[in-house]
Parts: C-alpha cells; structure tokens; sequence
C-alpha cells in the first residue's frame, strides 16, 4: 500500500520520500505508480506532463535516514507489532521534534505503538484502502495519548489528499477490519467445509450482495498473510472464539500461497 499512499500524496503537490528495504521493491512500487497514473492519462483524467511532474516529486531510498526530514511519516511496514514499534522507536529518534508519526496499520494498536516512541502525543492511525488511489477512505485512530493539533493535522491531511476521513476508536481491528475480516473469514470457512466453490461464494457475494467483489477475490487482494495477521490480532485482543482464523487459512499462509502478490491463493494469478 506505501506506493499508493506515496502516489496520492505526490499528486497532491508533496515531496515524497517512498523509502523500503530493498531497491527491487522500490522499483516494483515505482512501477505500480507508474502503471496506476498511465491509467488515468488513457483515460484523460490526467495529462502526460502533470504524470511527469507527479513522478518526480517520488524520491525512493533504502535507508531510514532518508526520513530525517520528514514533516509526517505514513508507516505502512509488515502486519507485526514488533517490526512496527521497531521502525517507529528508529524514526523516533531520529525526526524534528514536531513530525507526527502515522501508521496504516490495520489493526494493530495505536496506543501500543506510540509507547514506543517518546513522542505518543504525535502518534496515530491513518489507515488508507486498497487500492489507495481510488479507495476514498481514511480511517483516523486516536491512540491513548494522541493531541488534538496532531488529529487535526491529519484530518487537514487527509483531505488535501481527497480522501474522506472517518473517525474511529483505538480497538482491535478498528471499525474496517472488525467488520470485514470475519465475513472474509467466514467465507473462507464455507470453503473449507465444501458448503460451495470458491467461484460460487464469490458470485453469491458479488451478485447477491453487489460487493464490487467476492471474499475470497478480496482476501487474495488484500493478502492472506495479512488477513490472518488481523483475524490473530481480533482473536487476541478481544478474546472471543468468533474470531478464530479459519486452519484453511492458515494453511495458505504456511504454503506460501498468499494471494495475488505472490502468485496464487484462492485463485491462481499469471
Ligand atoms: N490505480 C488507479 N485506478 C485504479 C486502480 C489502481 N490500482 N485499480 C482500478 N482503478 C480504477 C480503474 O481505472 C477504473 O476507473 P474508471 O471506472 O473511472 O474507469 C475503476 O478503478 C474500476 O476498475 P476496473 O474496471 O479495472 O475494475 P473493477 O471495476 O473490478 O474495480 C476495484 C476494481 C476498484 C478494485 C473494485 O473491484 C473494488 O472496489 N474492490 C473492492 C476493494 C476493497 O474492498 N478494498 C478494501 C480492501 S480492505 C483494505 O484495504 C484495508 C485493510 O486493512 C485490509
């Protein structure tokens, strides 16, 4: 999701520093950038020279010190408390005093977070939708300790972006994936169970429900890894066995099968 939220905030007139581990994912958001704005010159929503000038307002850099600058940083690392807290307790130390730190975490606590940091009231949620480019919503999370000149600023933010940004608690899984992840989930158990096909639950969902798509298609889109990363995350914070991920699940997720990005899941991907 980095490459989008990097993508949105350079069409929106920022400098952009889209930083990751490795110089091939760089490339590989670069692309997806590219292949994103390419669509909406096509489609004359967007001229040829302003996709130019959209580009090169994206710097791209493997190292973290690349940040040091930053007026806010939009944290969009692996699902996984320690990675996150990790980064965050790195930036922390490193960003002018006055920075706010932000997550698209989408689930994990941002209260637990920004204890990481010495900074918890600059801290908050700032989950985008994939995909982030045409996904109208942000989902805002205060986290215990959160200013309101922070929340503020990122409302102000959200909405240079064009986005729309909606409120929620700090509680697992927030409104988006408290509602979303178990419907996916279940799905994915009437899969297991044979109830249907993976074909027929998604028509059902598509055609009987008219989701733009089916669960599973969704669940591929999103990430099993990820899918189970929150369903662990509901099931552990709120403690009820509704939230149990389904073993089929978890089978992908050990097979490596993890959806679109990684060739198959549910369905299998060229
Ligand atoms: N960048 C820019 N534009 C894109 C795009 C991208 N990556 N992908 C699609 N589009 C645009 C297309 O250009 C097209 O625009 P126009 O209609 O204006 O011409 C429009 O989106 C529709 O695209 P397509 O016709 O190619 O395909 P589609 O009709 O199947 O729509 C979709 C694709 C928008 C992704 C749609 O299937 C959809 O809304 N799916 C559900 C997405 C969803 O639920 N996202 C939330 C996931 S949960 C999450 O992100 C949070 C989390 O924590 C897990």
């Amino acid at each position: 999701m980095g490459n989008g939220i990097a993508q949105v905030a350079a069409r929106a007139g920022y400098d952009v520093v889209m930083r990751d581990v490795s110089d091939e994912f760089l490339q590989r958001g670069m692309n997806a950038i590219d292949k994103s704005l390419q669509r909406d010159v096509d489609k004359e929503r967007l001229a040829v020279e302003d996709k130019a000038s959209v580009i090169s307002r994206i710097s791209t850099a493997t190292s973290l010190d690349a940040l040091k600058e930053a007026a806010i940083v939009i944290e969009a690392v692996t699902e996984d408390l320690k990675v996150k807290s990790e980064v965050f307790q790195t930036l922390d130390a490193m960003l002018p005093a006055d920075a706010i730190l932000a997550s698209n975490t989408s689930s994990i606590s941002i209260t637990k977070l920004a204890a990481a940091t010495k900074r918890p009231d600059r801290v908050i949620g700032m989950h985008f939708m994939n995909p982030v480019p045409i996904m109208k919503l942000v989902e805002v999370i205060r986290g215990m300790a959160t200013s309101d000149q922070t929340y503020n600023k990122v409302r102000a933010l959200t909405e240079k972006l064009g986005k729309v940004s909606l409120d929620c608690q700090d509680s697992p899984g927030f409104v988006s994936n408290r509602v979303l992840m178990p419907m996916i989930n279940e799905a994915i158990f009437t899969l297991y169970e044979g109830v249907a096909t993976r074909e027929s639950i998604d028509g059902i969902m598509k055609l009987g429900m008219n989701h733009p798509m089916g669960p599973l298609t969704l669940a591929d889109f999103i990430g099993l890894d990820v899918c189970l990363a929150i369903m662990n995350v509901l099931h552990d914070g709120l403690g009820d066995p509704k939230y149990r991920p389904c073993p089929l699940l978890k089978r992908y997720v050990d097979a490596g099968w993890l959806g679109k990005k990684s060739g198959r899941g549910f369905y299998e991907y060229a």
